[in-house]
Formats: C-alpha cells, structure tokens, sequence
C-alpha cells in the first residue's frame, strides 16, 4: 500500500490501519461503558458489521478510498439513520464516545479538535427527534 497522502485527516492520522483502530476502540467503549448504554441498545447484538460499515464509510469521509461507495454506493446516512430514534441524548453519546476513542488513541490534539467538530456537523444533522 502506498503512503496516504497528508494532505487529509485520513493520511494525518495514518490511513487504514489507525482508522480501523479508531473504529475499534469507539465500538469496545460503547459496548463497555455505561454512559452509552442507551446508544449500545440501538445497535445490534454482534457490532461486526457495524464494525466494518463504520470503517469503510470513514476512510471515504476523511479523505481516503471510498470503501463504503465502492460496496453500498451513495451512503445516504441520515436516510440510513431514520429506523433509529436520534435526539440530543444519542447525538451526544454518539460523539462523547468518539471523543474519549480519539483520546484513547492517542491522536494529535489538533487533529482531534477539527474532527470533533466535524463529527458534530454529521451528528447532528442525524438526529430525527426533537429532544
Ligand atoms: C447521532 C448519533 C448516531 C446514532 C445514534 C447512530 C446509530 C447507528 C445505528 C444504530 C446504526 C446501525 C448499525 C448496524 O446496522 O450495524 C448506524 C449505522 C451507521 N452509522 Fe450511525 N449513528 C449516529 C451517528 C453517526 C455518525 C456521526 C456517523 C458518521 C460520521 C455514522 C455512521 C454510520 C454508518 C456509516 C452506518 C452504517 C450504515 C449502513 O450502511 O447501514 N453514524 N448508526
């Protein structure tokens, strides 16, 4: 594989390999820390495949290859996100798990800090409900 270009988030955090850890450390939170408890309870039983759709979308969305188009073509996301029940509680524990995995993987601060806002932009845009 060649080196991912630094010019994106995807090549500043370190392509596949850190993204794929990203992933797995958000998923391993919100299976084991209470405060997401009730966005675990969205998901299904086995996060596998949660697991591998998050990954594919995000290397596309942070600037690398568009995994996620080449399989299910255009993501769609809120349209995909309407069978779950997402206000402010969900957006928030969403990206408080984001948040604490990025910390977690020790990633640069700075990096960290525009993702977090970008990460907001998406969420929010996801919620479906009021409160
Ligand atoms: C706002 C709070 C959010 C909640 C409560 C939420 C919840 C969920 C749930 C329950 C699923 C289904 C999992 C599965 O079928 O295995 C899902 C799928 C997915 N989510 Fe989220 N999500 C949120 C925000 C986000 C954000 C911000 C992103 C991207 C930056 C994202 C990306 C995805 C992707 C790519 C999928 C797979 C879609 C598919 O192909 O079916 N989600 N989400």
């Amino acid at each position: 594989m060649s080196e991912p270009s630094q010019a994106t988030a995807f090549g500043q955090l370190g392509g596949e390999a850190s993204v794929r850890a990203l992933v797995d450390r958000f998923y391993d939170l919100m299976d084991l820390e209470p405060a997401y408890a009730g966005l675990r309870a969205l998901h299904p039983t086995t996060l596998e495949g949660s697991r591998d759709k998050l990954f594919w979308f995000l290397c596309g969305w942070l600037g690398g290859p568009q995994h996620y188009v080449e399989r299910f073509g255009h993501p769609m996301l809120r349209a995909r996100h309407l069978p779950f029940s997402i206000g402010i509680r969900e957006r928030d524990q969403w990206l408080a798990c984001m948040a604490q995995a990025m910390r977690d993987g020790g990633m640069d601060a700075d990096l960290a800090a525009r993702l977090e806002k970008a990460f907001f932009g998406t969420a929010d845009w996801m919620r479906n409900r009021g409160a």
